[in-house]
């Protein structure tokens, strides 16, 4: 495959990380500590054009490939993995989500606010009791006609308080199961609606997670997502894409602690030499580096896929996995060549750490992705 980088794919990727250098880098240890939701530099990307970088021009977005979406996904993470879940759930999930199955009236409602950064949105999914079984919804919608009762509860929400609109997937004939289910736009401020506590997290502590509780909710028909029935394939389908903005998430969190890491190695001196002379660091820096190009490859291949009209599912649960589980093993070396002051905040190191773990379970654990990828593969 040919990943060379046209032009304007470079610039928007130098954009990216000179942004990510100058606006999120500092103060991005101080967010952590505190869990503070990074609220001016989401604008400043909302007018770079990040938040909607996928999405129809006619509807405010950058109508730009996902291999692009991809390289901002990465640059951003390897400076602020909590800015760029933010970024990943407004575009991947929600604007994507709703420029391919909404209605006219639903993008221009929605969709215009949502690329621009004017407003931000969720996907609510994941339930107490249906995290990877995400057929077993337990949230319902029930028929009324012109409209639906909304009941239930979401968790591990991203952008949970947040935001301004919410894609909610809920059970609206438990007799057809996965077939019965319907994705819907709730608004923030509806009655009913209420969102809980924010979540005191490993990891990512800049960004919002909540749960949210949906008690006799009134949605509109009109806020349905396509036919009726189609919310778990919007959910499967919407996903699919997700994960590789989260791959893209998992290869930057990686990329971001080898480059600490090397540069480390270079200027810190044990046993009258740079570290870097040592072949017990130089062989951990030669593995991170292969892993990490072995992920990109994928993240990028998965990115295309999808630019190229193919069937991106088990590319992007390839990508995902191979990329979460260099994330990890990558910011364990990281911590790992720092020594001692890879434990400390001030290196960044520790805390890519901790923001690689999520890269492993949300939008499907490493398990959920091997069972799309064993099944893709055994069906061949
Ligand atoms: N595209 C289109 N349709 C799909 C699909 C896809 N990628 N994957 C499944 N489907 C369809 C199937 O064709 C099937 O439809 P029919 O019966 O009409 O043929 C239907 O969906 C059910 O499929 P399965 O029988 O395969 O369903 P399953 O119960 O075995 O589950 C699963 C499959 C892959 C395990 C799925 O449940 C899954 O992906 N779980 C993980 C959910 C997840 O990622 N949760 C994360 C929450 S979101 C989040 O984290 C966001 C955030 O805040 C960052």
């Amino acid at each position: 495959m040919d990943f060379t980088l046209t032009e304007e794919q470079i610039m928007i990727r130098d954009a990216a990380r000179d942004f990510a250098k100058t606006a999120l880098l500092p103060g991005v240890i101080e967010r952590d500590n505190k869990q503070e939701f990074p609220t001016e530099q989401v604008q400043q990307m909302g007018t770079l054009g990040f938040l909607g970088m996928m999405a129809s021009p006619e509807f405010g977005g950058g109508g730009m490939n996902t291999l692009s979406y991809v390289l901002v996904m990465e640059e951003l993470s390897k400076i602020d993995a909590s800015a760029s879940v933010i970024v990943s759930v407004n575009n991947s999930l929600v604007c994507w989500g709703l420029d391919t199955y909404g209605t006219q009236a639903q993008k221009e409602k929605y969709l215009t606010k949502l690329t621009t950064g004017a407003s931000i949105g969720a996907f609510c999914l994941s339930e107490p009791e249906a995290g990877s079984d995400a057929t077993s919804q337990k949230t319902t919608a029930i028929d009324m006609g012109d409209h639906y009762i909304l009941n239930g509860t979401k968790n591990w929400i991203t952008n949970g308080s947040t935001s301004d609109y919410y894609l909610v997937i809920a059970q609206t004939d438990k007799e057809k199961k996965h077939r019965g289910i319907n994705a819907f736009i709730v608004e923030k401020g509806w009655k009913g609606f209420e969102i809980g506590p924010k979540e005191d997290k490993l990891g990512i502590r800049g960004s919002d997670t909540h749960s949210l509780i949906f008690n006799d909710v009134k949605v509109p028909k009109e806020n349905r997502i396509g036919e009726d029935g189609f919310g778990f394939k919007f959910a499967m389908k919407t996903l699919a894409g997700g994960r590789i903005g989260i791959a893209a998430q998992a290869l930057g969190i990686a990329a971001g602690a080898y480059e600490l890491a090397k540069e480390y190695a270079k200027t810190r001196k044990a046993f009258g030499t740079e570290i870097m002379n040592h072949q017990a660091i130089a062989f951990k820096l030669a593995d991170m580096h292969v892993q990490i190009e072995a992920a990109r490859m994928l993240v990028y291949k998965a990115a295309m896929d999808k630019d190229n009209h193919q069937n991106y599912d088990l590319s992007g649960a390839m990508a995902k996995l191979a990329a979460s589980q260099a994330a990890m093993d990558v910011t364990i070396e990281a911590v790992q060549i720092h020594g001692g002051n890879g434990f400390v905040k001030e290196y960044h190191v520790e805390r890519l750490m901790r923001d690689a773990k999520i890269t492993q379970i949300y939008e499907g654990t490493s398990e959920i992705q091997k069972i799309v990828i064993s099944r893709s593969i055994l069906k061949e």
